[in-house]
């Protein structure tokens, strides 16, 4: 597709997760991409090794590999804004907004990636460029941008300068972010006027007709554009997270109420999920979200909706059943074993889901750190995760292999569904079950049936399931 007419110049300001799917999906979908990195080790990393990803994100390696391969210039990487500005019609925001003190998001990066690139506009006399927010803002934050670039354009002598920001939030998980981002749903488009709309037509054009595949695959229905405001735009990323957060911490309230009542919250999640109005998804029961959207994203809504005036009290209530899901989870350890103080606890699985090596925001952490407080003896193993932060990581033992990790164990906590664990066959699990001191399994993720397992021999518990 590279070298069609409708190819767009455009850049990325922010390597990370978003950042690098973005340049490498909108550069297969055949335009062109320039990345602004500012931290030189990995900026390096780039340039020396396109192909090595600083991030893991499964085919991510391959599409730049691709990319790279079909022609120069389709994907290069720079640590200056002015170069971006320069070669570009227009500049995704994907920088990052990490957690501040109060739960809000920190707009440190993202103001100042709008007064550099205003600076680089007056450099360059460059009008009509557009800037686009892909990052996880508040919403007014298009018009603190706004108010940022117009002062730098005033104070250097060029109000007349025209630009337009435009809202265009992400809906990419941890996994599947490339399958996410070339065959979406929806792409919300929060525009300041035509120009906007048109240019966001013109990036996603491939997008929406679907007329490229990705390993095979094809879209199975072109997705929606949603053209709104600013504001509307960006408050859909915040609603969206926010709920998808709701319906986990329902199903899991509602677990809660199974296991007083004798119900199997699978049984509820079912027939709850049949109605249309529901839907199935995100009503897995367990030891809570983690990740780094949903914890973040929840608190940074909650704290924007007080600062607008509106005590937004059941997102409070989202974050606090999500931390009572993992004290549930030493709850039942305790209960199992009438006292953790020396007893072994083999943890499956660290990171916050399967198919990432991301410990950010994960319930390992806490069940680890609850764990360890009570003088319990931790040992874990997981596929694919690096070291535990909050000097966690010296206090846990590493198992090389699950089997490994429970041997003379007087639990197993699964935290993390990894296909390892699940495909593990009765032979392999009845050797698990007879090599531990007590074969206590606690199921955090309603992952295994249970009694496939109590046929096994183990003493399984789930989170509100019979
Ligand atoms: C999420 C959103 O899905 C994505 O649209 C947004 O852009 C970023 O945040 P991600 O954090 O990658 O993506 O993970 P996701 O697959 O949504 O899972 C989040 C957490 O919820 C995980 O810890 C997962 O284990 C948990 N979860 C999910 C449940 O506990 N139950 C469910 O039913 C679904």
């Amino acid at each position: 597709m590279k070298g069609q007419d409708s190819s767009l110049a455009l850049s990325v300001i922010g390597a990370g997760h978003v950042g690098l799917v973005t340049a490498a999906c909108l550069a297969h979908a055949g335009h062109h991409l320039v990345v602004v990195e500012n931290d030189p080790g990995r900026l390096e990393m780039l340039r020396q090794h396109p192909t090595r990803m600083p991030i893991h994100e499964p085919g991510l390696a391959e599409m730049v590999e691709r990319v790279m391969r079909a022609g120069p210039g389709s994907l290069r990487f720079t640590d200056r804004i002015p170069d971006a500005v320069a070669d570009s019609e227009a500049a995704f925001i994907c920088v990052g907004t990490p957690q501040g003190e109060r739960g809000e998001a920190n707009l440190y990066y993202v103001e100042r990636v709008a007064a550099e690139a205003a600076d680089a506009l007056v450099e360059n006399g460059r009008p009509d460029f557009v800037l686009i927010e892909k990052s996880t803002v508040p919403v007014r934050t298009g018009e603190a941008v706004r108010r940022t670039v117009e002062r730098v354009l005033a104070r250097r002598g060029r109000p007349d300068l025209r630009f337009e920001v435009v809202s265009n939030p992400e809906f990419l998980s941890e996994g599947t972010a490339l399958k996410d981002f070339l065959f979406p749903d929806r792409i919300v488009a929060g525009v300041e006027s035509p120009r906007g709309e048109v240019l966001l037509r013109r990036i996603y054009e491939p997008v929406l007709s679907g007329r490229f595949d990705w390993t095979g695959t094809r879209p199975s229905k072109h997705p929606v554009l949603l053209v709104t405001d600013v504001q509307s735009a960006e408050l859909i990323k915040h609603a969206s997270n926010s709920f998808l957060a709701l319906k986990i911490s329902y199903i899991n309230a509602m677990a809660n109420v199974c296991e007083r009542s004798g119900a199997d919250v699978r049984e509820v999640a079912r027939g709850m999920g049949l109605d249309p109005r529901i839907g199935p998804s995100f009503l897995r029961a367990g030891v809570g979200f983690g990740g780094y959207c949903f914890p973040k994203d929840v608190a940074a809504f909650r704290r924007l909706s007080e600062e607008l005036g509106y005590r937004f009290d059941l997102l409070g209530q989202i974050l606090e059943i999500n931390d009572g899901q993992r004290r549930l989870a030493v709850e039942k350890l305790r209960k199992a074993l009438w006292n953790l103080r020396g007893k072994t606890v083999a943890v499956w699985g660290l990171t916050f889901k399967p198919e990432t090596e991301d410990l950010r925001g994960s319930p390992s952490l806490e069940i680890i750190g609850r764990l360890l407080d009570e003088g319990a003896r931790v040992r874990a193993y997981d596929p694919a995760a690096g070291p535990l932060p909050n000097g966690l990581e010296e206090r846990v033992a590493r198992a090389a292999s699950a089997a490994e990790c429970a041997h003379g164990a007087d639990a197993i906590v699964l935290v993390t569904e990894w296909p390892e664990f699940l495909g593990l066959t009765d032979e392999e699990l009845k050797a698990v079950q007879a090599r531990m001191n007590y074969p206590v399994f606690l199921d955090g993720r309603n992952a295994f049936d249970p009694a496939r397992l109590r046929s096994l021999g183990f003493e399984y518990l789930g989170i509100g399931v019979r």
